[in-house]
């Protein structure tokens, strides 16, 4: 199958267009990679172009987007002699002093490898990036900070379960359920795993009406062949919201797992993972106002217990021999080596930020907005 990059835009949450989706009538090769700068938005590439300079009168609006725009000092430019508007979030959001003061807080004063150290800059470090992983469960209702585990992004994270989860569970003929409306990060890394295993991928086709996900033709595809299933939460395509209900009730019911790509549902809207029911979920911290390189991986305490180590190295162990070695529990298990600290503190300080506007007020301005 081949894929196509759609110039189309997005609804109502500004999604962006870099995640392209497979669309299987049409034999056009969508990623472009050298051609992506032809796509950018108008604001976009400006920005690139735009040195920093004293800001121009700010719009006087009483909507949440005007009174949380002092709080990103990145707006506080002139592009092109006009305040700068910034509206590819989807592709990465801009980042809120609350997030760089604690970046710079950890960089300044605290700065030291965690969990390893017997030193007071180690016990700071290992405090508050611990106190992150909390502040990310409780943001996404996780029932323990165990069910976080970061990782860089959320490909990383889908990376993660297809090849921990994926190579330890699939074998020739089982399948694995994806649709053509996936972005590649969660297309690609079951493709891998599936040529590796065997295992065969369907795709669910939308509607052509409303351009969801057709439920009769995911309906269709469940199987007890199925293995699991990965959707996308809100498309970055489409802004087509998932029928999660159905989505994971029917695939647990021909006994495969779902994993949830939420990196355009976790900063726009309330996510409650006990809610949605997944076994998986992922999101990027850089899409919701915290630095690039982190992201995480949520995943139910008892599915995370019996997945392997995907990568080795320290911090991950619980004893090593010449031979061998004993793996730590979940989630140390999938944080192999130094993590990325500052930009897990960052993250907390994101979650922070976002629980301070309010999920349902983002929801609703931006619902408001796409009207
Ligand atoms: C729906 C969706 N899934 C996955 C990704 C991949 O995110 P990242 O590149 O941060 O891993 C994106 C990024 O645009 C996305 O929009």
């Amino acid at each position: 199958m081949l894929l196509h990059k759609s110039p189309c835009q997005p609804p109502a949450m500004a999604h962006h267009q870099h995640g392209a989706h497979a669309i299987p009538s049409q034999r056009v090769k969508l990623h472009h990679r050298g051609k992506r700068n032809s796509l950018m938005s108008v604001p976009q590439a400006a920005a690139q172009e735009a040195s920093p300079q004293t800001s121009s009168p700010q719009p006087q609006q009483h909507t949440l987007g005007a009174a949380c725009r002092k709080d990103f000092p990145i707006l506080h430019q002139d592009v092109n002699s006009r305040p700068l508007v910034y509206l590819d979030n989807a592709a990465t959001s801009q980042k809120p002093h609350h997030v760089l003061n604690a970046l710079q807080t950890y960089y300044s004063h605290n700065n030291s490898n965690v969990h390893r150290g017997v030193h007071a800059l180690s016990a700071r470090a290992t405090t508050d990036y611990e106190a992150a992983r909390e502040k990310v469960a409780r943001f996404i209702n996780a029932a323990s900070h165990r069910e976080v585990v970061y990782t860089r992004n959320a490909s990383e994270a889908i990376n993660l379960v297809a090849y921990s989860w994926g190579m330890a569970n699939l074998k020739p003929g089982d399948e694995i359920i994806s649709s053509v409306g996936e972005h590649h990060s969660s297309l690609v890394p079951w493709q891998l795993v599936a040529a590796k295993t065997g295992a065969v991928i369907k795709h669910v086709t939308l509607t052509q009406d409303t351009q969801e996900l057709d439920m009769k033709h995911y309906k269709e595809l469940l199987t007890p062949r199925t293995k699991v299933v990965c959707l996308v939460h809100v498309s970055n395509m489409l802004g087509a919201v998932l029928d999660t209900d159905y989505v994971v009730e029917e695939a647990h019911k021909v006994g495969a797992k779902v994993l949830l790509d939420c990196c355009q549902s976790v900063p726009h809207m309330p996510v409650d993972v006990q809610a949605l029911g997944a076994d998986w979920v992922v999101a990027s911290g850089h899409k919701m106002c915290g630095p690039t390189g982190i992201g995480f991986l949520w995943g139910r305490e008892e599915v995370l217990m019996g997945m392997d180590p995907w990568m080795g190295g320290g911090e991950m162990i619980q004893d090593v021999f010449l031979d061998h070695s004993t793996f730590a529990p979940p989630p140390a298990r999938f944080e192999a080596g130094t993590p990325a600290i500052g930009e897990a503190i960052g993250l907390g300080a994101a979650v922070e930020y976002l629980q301070g506007l309010g999920m349902e007020n983002v929801h609703a301005y931006e619902k408001e907005l796409g009207k």
